[in-house]
C-alpha cells in the first residue's frame, strides 16, 4: 500500500464540512468515494456528482445534512438500495451505507449487509474508483487507498480490487465500464483483467440494453473512440453488441483482388470524425456507415469486389440496430440513417462537380449537407498520401460548390416557387395528378438548372409545362 497522503484540498466546497458536522453529530464515519475522488487527482475538473458513504445508514446521514444546510433541502430517499439523494446548487450527492455484498449469478441485484469501508471499497468496480477521502474530525482529508488506486492512476491502469472474475461476475456491467474508461482516460486495462472479461463476456446479456448504450455512448463521445471498440473486439464483448460490425472484420481475396478490412476502415473512420465534430449521432453514422457492406458483398470477374445499393441496405440495418438496443426511433435515429443512405453521394460527386449534382445534393441532404461532408471527409483512410491530398481537394471544391451554389440557388430547404395551390387557380383544377406533375417538372428544371429557383422564371414554365399537357389558364 502507498502512503496516504492528505487531500483536504480536494475538499473545498463548504458542503464537504457540513457532512462532516452532520456526520459527527450522527457518530459515524464518512467518507467521499468513487468517481469525485478520481477525477479530482485525474484534474478532469470538479466533478457536480459526490458519493458519500456512511459506516451506519446513508439516508440517516442524508437527513442531517438536509437539517444543517440553510432552507428546506429536498431528501430523495431511495428506501430499496438504502440510498438517498440531495441537490445543493449544482451539486448531486449520493449518500449510502458502506455494504458488503455478495451477487445472484443471474442478476445485478445483489443481498446487501452492513459492512466497513473495506467492505464497501472490496465491492467497487475498479482501484481507481475505490479510492476514498475522510470527513471524519479525527483525519479529515485522508486519503484511504487499500488497493493502490494512486499508482494505478499514475501507471495509468484498470484494475479490480477483487479477483476480477469476481469483479465482472457480480456485475457485467463493470466490463463496459473498464473498457469505457480506458478510452475515456487512456488507460489500459490489466491483463487479469481483461481475460476475466474475455472468460465472462456472455454475461453482459443480463445487462439492459439502456445501460449497454450508456456506455457505449460514452465510448464514442472520447477522443479516440477506437480504443474502446477495438477492446470490445479483443474481449469478444462485441459481437453481444454490435454483431453488423463484426461480420465487417477480414479481408477476402479473389482471383488477385482484395478488399479492405471494413471493419478496422469503420474504427479508423470513427476517429477521424471525432477530430472534427463532437456530434454523436454523426459519429454514429461514422460507426455504422460501412454496415451494410457485409450482407452485399459479391464478387465478379470483371467489377471485382462490389457492395451494390450496401448505403440502403445500411441504413434499413440502422433502424434494426437501434431497436434491437433500445435506442429511440426519433429523429436522430432519421439522422443516422439518412447519413448512411448517402454516404457515397459526394464521393461518386467528386470526380466531376456540376452544379446540377451539387444543387441535388443540397436538395437531399438538406441541412445535414455539411455533417454530410464531414462524414465523407472522414471516410478518406487511403494511407497512399498523393491520394489522400487528391480526396481532400476533391471534398474541398465540393464544399465550395455547395457555398456558391445555395447562395444562388436555395435549395437547402426548397420550398417550391410556384405553389400547389396557385397551380389549381390558374387552371381551374380541383386536386388531381396534374397538380403533382407540375410541381414536380417545376422542381426538376430548378435542380437541373434549367430555370433560377425563382417566382417569375417558375410561372412561366409552369404555362409551358401545363400546355404540353393541354391545360390552359381560365383566364
Ligand atoms: N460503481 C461500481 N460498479 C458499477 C458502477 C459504479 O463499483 N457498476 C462504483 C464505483 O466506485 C464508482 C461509483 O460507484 O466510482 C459511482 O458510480 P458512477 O457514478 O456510475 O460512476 P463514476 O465513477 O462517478 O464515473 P462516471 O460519472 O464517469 O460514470
Amino acid at each position: 500500500m502507498s502512503a496516504t497522503p492528505n487531500l483536504a484540498s480536494a475538499l473545498n466546497h463548504p458542503i464537504f464540512k457540513t457532512i462532516s458536522k452532520a456526520a459527527s453529530q450522527l457518530n459515524l464515519e464518512s467518507y467521499v468515494i468513487g468517481g469525485y475522488v478520481r477525477d479530482y487527482i485525474l484534474k478532469r475538473g470538479d466533478a457536480k456528482d459526490i458519493d458519500i458513504v456512511a459506516v451506519g445508514s446513508g439516508i440517516d446521514l442524508a437527513n442531517k445534512v438536509a437539517d444543517l444546510l440553510p432552507g428546506r433541502t429536498k431528501v430523495s430517499v431511495y428506501k430499496n438500495f438504502g440510498t438517498a439523494m440531495i441537490k445543493s446548487g449544482e451539486i448531486e450527492l449520493e449518500f449510502v451505507g458502506a455494504r458488503k455484498e455478495s451477487y445472484q449469478r443471474d442478476s445485478r441485484k445483489p443481498a446487501v449487509e452492513n459492512g466497513t469501508l473495506e467492505d464497501d471499497q472490496n465491492r467497487r468496480d475498479f482501484t481507481i474508483n475505490a479510492l476514498a477521502i475522510s470527513l471524519s474530525d479525527t483525519n479529515y482529508g485522508q486519503l484511504l487507498d487499500p488497493f493502490g488506486g494512486i499508482d494505478d492512476i499514475k501507471n495509468k491502469i484498470i484494475r479490480t480490487p477483487l479477483d476480477p472474475d469476481i469483479t465482472y461476475s457480480d456485475d457485467p456491467l463493470r466490463m463496459l465500464r473498464a473498457i469505457r474508461f480506458a478510452t475515456q482516460l487512456n488507460f489500459s486495462i490489466e491483463r487479469k483483467s481483461l481475460d476475466a472479461i474475455t472468460r465472462n463476456a456472455e454475461r453482459i446479456n443480463i445487462i439492459s440494453k439502456e445501460r449497454i448504450v450508456d456506455e457505449i455512448h460514452k465510448i464514442l463521445a472520447a477522443s479516440k473512440p477506437s480504443t474502446g471498440f477495438a477492446l470490445l473486439h479483443k474481449t469478444g464483448l462485441l459481437p453481444y453488441i454490435f454483431p453488423e460490425l463484426v461480420a465487417l472484420e477480414g479481408i477476402e481475396e479473389k482471383e488477385g483482388q482484395k478488399h479492405k478490412d471494413n471493419f478496422w476502415h469503420t474504427l479508423e473512420v470513427v476517429d477521424n470524425i471525432a477530430q472534427t465534430t463532437d456530434n454523436l449521432w454523426l459519429r454514429w453514422a461514422a460507426l455504422l456507415h460501412d454496415i451494410g457492406k457485409a450482407p452485399t458483398k459479391r464478387f465478379d470477374k470483371k467489377g471485382g469486389w462490389t457492395f451494390h445499393a450496401h448505403e440502403f441496405v445500411g441504413s434499413k440495418m440502422v433502424y434494426k440496430l437501434f431497436k434491437r438496443l433500445k435506442m429511440p426511433l426519433n429523429e436522430k435515429m432519421k439522422f443516422v440513417q439518412k447519413m448512411v443512405l448517402m454516404s457515397s453521394r459526394p464521393i461518386v460527386l467528386a470526380s466531376d462537380v456540376t452544379d446540377s449534382a451539387v444543387r441535388r445534393l443540397v436538395f437531399d441532404a438538406g441541412d445535414y449537407v455539411d455533417d454530410l461532408m464531414t462524414l465523407c471527409e472522414a471516410d478518406i483512410t487511403t494511407k497512399n498520401p498523393k491520394r489522400f491530398q487528391k480526396y481532400h481537394n476533391n471534398f474541398k471544391k465540393v464544399r465550395e460548390k455547395i457555398v456558391e451554389v445555395e447562395e444562388r440557388d436555395h435549395v437547402r430547404n426548397f420550398q417550391p416557387p410556384v405553389s400547389g395551390e396557385e397551380i389549381m387557380k390558374t387552371f381551374g383544377l380541383k386536386p388531381s395528378r396534374e397538380i403533382g406533375i407540375i410541381k414536380e417538372a417545376i422542381k426538376e428544371a430548378i435542380l437541373e438548372g434549367e430555370i433560377p429557383n425563382e417566382y417569375e422564371a417558375a410561372k412561366e414554365f409552369m404555362l409551358k409545362k401545363a400546355a404540353e399537357i393541354n391545360l390552359s389558364p381560365i383566364e
